[in-house]
């Protein structure tokens, strides 16, 4: 199988989809330039159609130079053949995402209304719709609009945001629109499979630190890239996910909950903690086997007589080994990274973890690549997976993860 390069997925994410992007009037618009952007590259083909107030914010020409295709703004226009632009501009479309939805757009909407070209697409439509709100926090918090967006739910549109903060009129509070690349996310998981829906997941990921002193400590070169993979995926099949990270600069996947810790033994304690609300838990992190007895309080100067310090090593808790033990664990999953043997190792570490599945990287040098390659070791044998893109790779762990894990979520239940 090729090797699909982070570059590779990124134009595949949504590769044959084709969306229509309708913008309805708001200074969010602005932020659908960049949504453009982010959808084309992912690889769907985007067909902008305006509402007359939106082009009072952002001109077609922006959006036609973004999109790559001519811009619809009038349910006049004779461009289409038959001049039926309101059929068949969605007859294509795998969803029709409107974003900015202003107060006045989404009211069209819960009632059916159609007075001009888009309000009339999303009527005609055969396909599924996402609105993303964007107005003033008392717009949102009206009963009128909030009646509206529940009339819209209620007939299966997904609605995504608003977002919380800075509006633009000076105020502060819900109504924002999600910012483009949060848009982008969400729309890339309305298109996964919901294979894990309900399932509540719990996930390590990074490295941990071991201090040493204030200023020093012991880690590894764990990048975090693999677990916060697994939990985007996670996220994305419909699992209420929860990522507790070691010390790493990524972003939070879409629609986690994260959970920042710095030490092995604070890892452990995050984990245990929710261990009882979860049905799936899988190790990611790179855990330090051990930690330095006493910390020192302050920094270690050198001395004149040029004497090593010295430390006392103590062993850090297996965090996985003593999920794997509970009397009613989770399904759990282990990874493993050796240097050598793999095929040894794995199996020996996935028995002694007690663990019904364990994924072999083969080798450390993965640390911090984009891309891996993964053996399952299960009692019943083992599979290998080709070298994928983490990101690619983690929807097909994902995969995996979902077909052995029992629902009801105990192997014991
Ligand atoms: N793990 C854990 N807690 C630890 C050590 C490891 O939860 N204290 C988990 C890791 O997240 C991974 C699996 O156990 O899922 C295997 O980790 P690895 O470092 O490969 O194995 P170790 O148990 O540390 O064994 P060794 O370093 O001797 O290979």
């Amino acid at each position: 199988m090729a090797r699909l390069t982070e570059a590779a997925l990124d134009t595949a994410e949504l590769a044959g989809k084709h969306l229509v992007l309708g913008l309805s009037g708001g200074i969010a618009c602005y932020k659908i330039a960049e949504l453009t952007r982010l959808l084309v590259k992912a690889g769907a083909t985007v067909q902008i159609v305006m509402t007359e107030a939106a082009t009072q914010f952002i001109t077609p020409v922006t959006m036609q130079a973004l999109s790559g295709r001519p811009v619809y703004t009038s349910q006049w226009d004779a461009r289409i053949a038959n001049n039926m632009a309101h059929i068949d501009l969605s007859r294509e479309a795998d969803a029709i995402v409107i974003a900015p939805a202003s107060t006045d757009f989404i009211a069209k909407l819960a009632h059916g209304n159609c007075d001009d070209l888009l309000s009339t697409l999303c009527v005609a439509r055969d396909c599924p719709l996402l609105v993303v709100p964007a107005m003033n926090r008392q717009m949102w918090q009206n009963p009128a609009t909030q009646r509206n967006v529940a009339q819209l739910r209620a007939d299966g549109v997904q609605v995504l945001g608003p977002d919380s903060g800075a509006q633009a009129c000076g105020e502060v509070g819900d109504g924002r629109m999600l910012e483009p690349s949060a848009t982008f996310e969400a729309i890339c998981a309305f298109f996964q499979p919901k294979i894990l829906q309900g399932r509540r997941v719990l996930i390590t990921a990074g490295p941990t630190f071991e201090p040493l002193d204030p200023v020093r400590g012991i880690t590894n070169r764990s990048s975090g890239k693999m677990g916060f993979a697994l939990a985007r995926a996670a996220a994305q099949a419909g699992a209420d996910v929860h990522l507790v990270a070691g010390p790493v600069a990524l972003e939070t996947p879409w629609g986690v909950y994260r959970e920042d810790v710095q030490t092995a033994q604070q890892m452990h304690d995050a984990v245990l903690h929710a261990t009882a609300d979860t049905d799936i838990f899988i190790a990611v992190a790179a855990v330090a086997d051990w930690r330095v007895d006493h910390a020192s309080e302050h920094k270690i100067k050198k001395t004149a007589d040029h004497a090593m310090p010295t430390f006392t090593f103590i062993e850090n808790p297996d965090i996985l080994a003593t999920v794997a033990r509970l009397p009613n664990p989770p399904y759990c999953v282990g990874f493993a990274a050796e240097s050598g043997n793999l095929e040894v190792h794995g199996e020996e570490k996935r028995a002694r973890k007690n663990v019904p599945l364990l994924i072999g990287n083969l080798g450390p040098l993965t640390f911090g690549l984009d891309d891996n390659e993964v053996v399952l070791f299960e009692a019943s044998g083992i599979t290998r997976l080709p070298r994928a893109d983490k990101k690619l790779l983690a929807r097909l762990l994902i995969a995996e993860i979902a077909k052995r894990a029992p629902r009801g979520g105990s192997l014991l239940s």
